[in-house]
């Protein structure tokens, strides 16, 4: 029997691109091969070559591309403008690919594929090919199980058929997972159609045999045990090397942080796709200004120009701080001048921050940054939120006020260094949960 062949295909944003990235990596190093692919679009914009992947193509990674099916001008940061062309092109041009591939290089068929949310269609297609299949749930365990729970969350009155959550109040989605809010399922605050598709989607995710979570069981213990499918094999976190960057790494800001005094900068950041309204913009501008420390802040020029503004207020001083346009991120969270992380507690950034041992003050914006902040604030109590006004605003006052309060907390960076530990040390050495994982689920492959 030959070594595992996974074919793997990220929905093309940062979040699903990095740790299916950090997945080829780790099975890799187990000897499988991996046929990595991007859409044409995300291949020319992340630029797959340079000497950090040059490393993974000797051992057995391969780069392949299939169109999306806009046009080049399109806008790709209209979700459901991608998904619906994607969802309408691609499943066609799958099997042909697999095929080209195989043919190509017959002692090493593919074996596997490997999906991630909203490229649920690929299970599917393997299906009808008779390769096994398997999918990777980028973002918390806890996050797929509520997904998993829709038909028993409408049965139960919690929402209703379109998503939408009948009344306000605590829910539990099985007797061993923490009491959570209903304002903070995964679908509140994006589009409804986004609900049917999420129905439509864990209907392809039945042919995954596994759900591979970027989690662990010491994270998420209730949520990793609510179906036998789910599967933790995280942290992904093999390198520090980002290989799959969308945009270019500022690395100015790490000589800066050099020459910072160690635990004093607020670092913030909001990932990949979240956008500040103007007024939000400026406040919070401003709020770093008031801080008595120094701050490194990302902010990401938007790839539709007309949609952002991101307009610096007239009193905006910003002496005190560095503003870079996209950061490495997993290096300024290990550096020692770091002391808080002012995010959006996307997945990655939440685990990248877990990892570095560093508190949060929680901002989210959509899906499932809310669960993300639950988890954060209540659970692992490593972090703090940020309360909107009764304008909906995030003050600038709030900004100082959670700094210092969260700087202040001895107990908080407590807990997130036992959490670094626990994370970091206990995890990847050899034998650790998600490891054993990993390789049930390689061994399940060949
Ligand atoms: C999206 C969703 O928003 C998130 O909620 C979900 O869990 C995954 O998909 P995104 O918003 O981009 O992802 O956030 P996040 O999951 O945090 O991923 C961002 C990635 O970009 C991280 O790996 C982070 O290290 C990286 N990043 C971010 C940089 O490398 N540089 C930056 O300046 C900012």
């Amino acid at each position: 029997m030959g070594v595992p062949h996974f074919l793997v295909l990220p929905y093309p944003v940062q979040g699903h691109v990095n740790p299916l990235m950090q997945f080829s990596e780790a099975v890799i190093k187990h000897g499988c091969k991996i046929t990595f692919v991007n859409t044409e679009f995300i291949h020319k914009q992340a630029n797959n070559s340079g000497e950090a992947l040059d490393n993974l193509k000797e051992q057995g990674m391969r780069f392949v591309t299939i169109p999306d099916g806009l046009d080049p001008e399109d806008d790709r940061s209209d979700h459901q403008k991608v998904l619906v062309s994607i969802k309408t092109n691609m499943p066609a041009l799958l099997p042909k690919l697999v095929q080209d591939i195989n043919a190509l290089d017959s002692d090493n068929n593919i074996t596997c594929v490997v999906a991630t949310m909203n490229m649920g269609w690929a299970l599917q297609v393997a299906h009808k090919l008779g390769i096994k299949a398997a999918f990777l749930w980028t973002a918390s365990a806890v996050s797929l199980a509520a997904c998993y729970c829709i038909p028993r969350l409408i049965e139960d009155g919690i929402i209703d058929s379109e998503g939408v959550q009948i009344k306000k109040q605590e829910i539990q989605l099985s007797p061993n997972m923490p009491v959570m809010d209903s304002a903070d399922l995964p679908w509140g605050g994006v589009a409804k159609i986004f609900f049917s598709h999420i129905v439509k989607e864990m209907k392809n995710l039945e042919f995954g045999e596994w759900w591979l979570c970027n989690t662990t069981s010491d994270l998420e213990p209730g949520a990793v045990t609510i179906s036998p499918r789910f599967l933790p094999i995280g942290p992904l976190m093999e390198s520090d090397t980002n290989k799959s960057s969308f945009w270019e790494e500022d690395t100015t800001c790490l000589t800066w942080l050099d020459q910072q005094q160690p635990q004093s900068v607020v670092y913030v950041s909001f990932g990949s796709l979240a956008t500040l309204e103007p007024n939000q913009f400026k406040e919070l501008a401003l709020g770093l200004d008031l801080l008595k420390r120094p701050f490194l802040w990302v902010v990401r020029p938007s790839s539709d120009k007309n949609k952002v503004n991101n307009a610096y207020p007239d009193e905006f001083h910003g002496g005190k701080g560095k503003i870079v346009k996209w950061a490495p991120q997993k290096k300024i969270l290990n550096h020692p001048a770091i002391a808080c992380f002012i995010s959006h507690c996307g997945w990655n950034s939440t685990l990248e921050s877990l990892c570095s041992g560093i508190p949060f003050l929680c901002w989210p914006f959509f899906s499932d940054q809310f669960f993300n902040r639950s988890y954060i604030c209540d659970v692992w109590k490593v972090g703090l939120r940020l309360e909107k006004d009764e304008n909906g605003v995030i003050v600038k006052g709030e900004i100082r006020k959670k700094v210092d309060q969260v700087l202040e907390d001895g107990d908080i960076k407590a807990r997130s260094l036992k959490l670094k530990e626990l994370l970091v040390v206990d995890n990847s050495v050899k034998g650790g949960q998600s490891s054993k994982n990993l390789e049930k689920f390689i061994n399940w492959a060949k």
